[in-house]
């Protein structure tokens, strides 16, 4: 892109306040309101303040020639042609897979024992850590990501290596080390009572560092005993501000795994809610498998859904219902889940859950329109990690990560955008068609 921005203003400050910095840029700007509609300005301006060394936020956003006259002497960055979107948040992703993406297996169990496990015992080696993490977050910058929730290993080295570099590209990321102290083999499976020393050690390490959470990780219930389940319960309960993420519902063979293990709990989604692991700020990936006593229970619990279609797919899996999850209230947000997922980039995570949705279809007309997937992999993302007006939209306050898109990256892309006649054609083709050389530029705080 050969926009270059001009100088940034300074506005006069007292010696003992932080400078404060505005920036401007005019583009296509694409934004959410507070019931998930779409805001769309074809000829827009985004305007973003920074105090000092804390992030920018955005100060305000709309139509350019009205906005223009509010902000006269606030240097713009001319990016006309271009989209301004939010910046995507993965609300599901495991970074120590990167090397796992495409590794074809009979369904969730063998994949995780032949590929996945194999694989993240290497990040008992810190400087294996450090590489992928590093390598991870940019390809998620590639792909216009800028939030997400992430599994690192059950090694607490892989969670300080993947801080390190979120830290460094000044990141609002969450994750935390994997539970499992069963059931898996040798490198990986933790101690019970250590595992727990470690979370708690790591919430104190990092947890509100910056831009960085921690989440409490159980990997699944089939990989944890009662007592290392009932041990991040309590931490759950002791920490409320920290993040719980784990996997339920995903495979047939995983839940029947899960009843036979926990046979005294009404399903497999209420065993977390057994060891006190469904709160406000968790977060559980697929929910695929689920009767309407355990939507229930997510709405209840205000737990959210990270919803995995490319995964779903690639491992046939089953369908998220996107329907029923709507009826029964609970939130829900698109994730790419890579390595079980075969994409990064949230254009192929929405393009494979508009297919899921039609799958699911029980009502006349779109299951998911495309501003309704975009807002799922931007706001709706938000509200699901409980961060909603922090990140994931351009509203006036929120921090200004965002994504600028090229609608005419490629010569097919070019040709199909021109005859956009709306913004929800416009996001169509970019959902359909685009991948990471759509995203020209990904702007971070
Ligand atoms: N269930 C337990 N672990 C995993 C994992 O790494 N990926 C997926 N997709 N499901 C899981
Ligand atoms: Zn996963």
């Amino acid at each position: 892109m050969n926009a270059s921005p001009d100088e940034p203003s300074t506005a006069p400050d007292s010696p003992h306040r932080a400078p404060r910095i505005s920036r401007a840029w005019r583009a296509s700007l694409l934004r959410f309101d507070k019931a998930g509609q779409p805001l769309f300005e074809a000829d827009g301006m985004l305007v973003t303040e920074q105090h000092g060394n804390a992030p920018a936020r955005v100060l305000a956003g709309g139509e350019w020639a009205s906005l223009r006259r509010a902000y006269p002497d606030v240097p713009v960055t001319d990016l006309t042609g271009y989209l301004i979107a939010p910046g995507f948040i993965d609300l599901h992703v495991h970074y120590p897979q990167t090397d796992v993406i495409g590794s074809p297996a009979d369904g969730l169990l063998p994949w995780l024992n032949h590929y996945t496990f194999p694989q993240e015992t290497r990040f008992a080696e810190r400087s294996h850590a450090d590489e992928v993490a590093a390598f991870f977050l940019d390809q998620l910058l590639a792909h216009g990501v800028t939030s997400a929730l992430v599994f690192a290993t059950s090694h607490p080295n892989s969670v300080d290596a993947f801080f390190e570099a979120a830290q460094q590209r000044r990141l609002r990321m969450i994750t935390g080390k994997c539970l499992m102290d069963r059931f898996s083999p040798d490198g990986l499976r933790d101690d019970t009572e250590q595992s727990l020393i470690d979370t708690e050690t790591l919430i104190g390490r990092w947890h509100g560092q910056d831009r960085l959470g921690y989440a409490i990780t159980p990997r699944f219930a089939c990989t944890s005993t009662p007592e290392q389940l009932r041990g991040a319960g309590e931490l759950a309960a002791r920490y409320p501000d920290v993040w719980v993420q784990s996997h339920v519902a995903e495979n047939v063979d995983e839940i029947r795994w899960a009843r036979e293990l926990f046979p005294a709990s009404r399903s497999y989604l209420s065993t977390y809610d057994d060891f006190g692991l469904m709160r406000r700020r968790s977060v559980y990936a697929h929910c695929i498998h689920f009767d309407d006593t355990d939507r229930a229970l997510m709405r209840e619990r205000q737990t959210a859904a990270a919803v995995c279609p490319t995964s779903n797919l690639f491992l046939g899996s089953g369908f998220f219902d996107f329907d029923k999850a709507l009826s029964a209230g609970f939130a829900h947000a698109l994730a790419s889940d890579v390595g079980g997922g075969t994409s990064l980039s949230p254009l192929a995570t929405m393009a494979a859950a508009y297919h899921v949705g039609r799958e699911g279809q029980t009502k006349a007309g779109l299951s998911l329109s495309p501003s309704r997937l975009w807002w799922l992999h931007t706001a709706g993302g938000a509200r699901a990690l409980d961060l909603e007006g922090v990140v994931g939209n351009l509203q006036p306050g929120c921090e200004a990560d965002f994504v600028v898109i090229n609608p005419k990256a490629t010569p097919l892309l070019a040709r199909r955008t021109a005859q956009a006649n709306s913004l929800d054609e416009l996001l169509f083709a970019l959902i359909v068609l685009g991948d990471d050389r759509a995203v020209v530029q990904t702007v971070v705080a």
